[in-house]
């Protein structure tokens, strides 16, 4: 089944865009800001932080990037007018860091000052590769001009272990996350391996030494026994829940999440809403091998049907 179930991973590109975008309804708010806050009212009703991402990958002009960047401060202003204590969440190549890095500077300063005067808090996504180096100087630029921003580290690259001491020296808030991009092995802490379950090891050392240092940290993982190994240490530490959360997606693994919850932890949900929702929902669905299963056995019933 394991077997069938990661071939159907591999299947998606041939599954309909209309499957996925019914799938899609369980890992995104919605196509609008208005579903957006809908599901953010609610999360918070249930005792839930947030982050929002508007969906959108890499801009390949100008003029997505602007687009993109309106989408953000209108999303600005109506957190702020509804006074909703939130977060974002930004992807730099949709601010266009890979067509002029300058240009894209000022267009997240622009939606970081933005959300600032409404007491929002940011946190910059990393992305492949080709991005982590230029995330990390455009990090360490706007942690420096003041603005409340946090930034991702990803614990399957093997440059993590060094890109984290300054940021730890500097106690930058981080969210440490397994990594989501397919990279190649030369990059990777397990290089023989694709259980992803090898990079545990750098990802609790990753969290513990942050913690240490005196980061604030988001554990973003929807693993079980990675989270209890890490609650295991942070109680043996005496680590007070203040200084960390626990972060997971819209639409996984919610009674994990449910139960942090009622554990007392902190728990904060990423909402990603818009109109890109393809590429989104693709990776979502590609991570649990038995949707995969699911959506490719559909397809065959349907087919035989027909
Ligand atoms: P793992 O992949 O081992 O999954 C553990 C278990 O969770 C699985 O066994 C399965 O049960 C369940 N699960 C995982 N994904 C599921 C799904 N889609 N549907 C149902 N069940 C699922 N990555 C990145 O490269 N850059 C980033 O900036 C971010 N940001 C980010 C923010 C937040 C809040 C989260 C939670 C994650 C990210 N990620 C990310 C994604 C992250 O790197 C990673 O790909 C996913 O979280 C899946 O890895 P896990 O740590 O959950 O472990």
């Amino acid at each position: 089944m394991r077997i069938f179930n990661t071939m159907a991973a591999r299947a998606i590109p041939l599954v309909p865009r209309s499957l996925i975008r019914r799938i899609s309804r369980r890992y995104i708010a919605g196509e609008t800001l208005c579903d957006a806050l809908v599901r953010i009212r609610a999360l918070h009703t249930a005792g839930f932080r947030t982050t929002i991402d508007v969906l959108g990958e890499t801009a390949c002009s100008a003029g997505q990037a602007e687009s993109m960047t309106h989408d953000y401060l209108d999303l600005v202003q109506t957190l702020g007018a509804e006074n909703m204590r939130t977060e974002l969440s930004i992807k730099l190549t949709a601010l266009g860091l890979q067509l002029d890095g300058d240009a894209c500077m000022a267009r997240v300063s622009m939606i970081l000052r933005a959300a600032a005067a409404h007491g929002i808090s940011a946190c910059i996504d990393m992305e492949d590769v080709r991005c982590t180096q230029k995330t990390l100087d455009a990090f360490l630029r706007l942690e420096a001009e003041g603005y409340p921003v946090g930034i991702a580290l990803q614990a399957y690259l093997i440059r993590t272990n060094e890109d984290i001491v300054p940021l730890q020296a500097r106690k930058s808030p981080m969210r440490i996350c397994k990594g989501i991009y397919a990279e190649a092995n030369e990059h990777l802490v397990d290089r023989a391996s694709s259980d992803r379950s090898a990079i545990n090891a750098h990802f609790v050392r990753h969290v513990s030494s942050a913690v240490q240092a005196g980061s604030f940290v988001g554990i973003a993982t929807h693993d079980a026994l990675l989270i209890d190994t890490l609650i295991d240490w942070l109680q043996r530490e005496r680590v007070d829940r203040s200084r960390f959360e626990f972060q997971m997606l819209l639409g996984v693994c919610e009674p994990l999440r449910d139960r942090l919850l009622a554990q007392g932890f902190n728990v904060r949900v990423y909402v990603p809403y818009g109109q890109d929702w393809y590429g989104y929902s693709t990776r979502r669905i590609k991570e649990n091998p038995r949707i995969a299963g699911y959506i490719v056995a559909a397809m065959m019933r349907r087919g035989r049907a027909g």
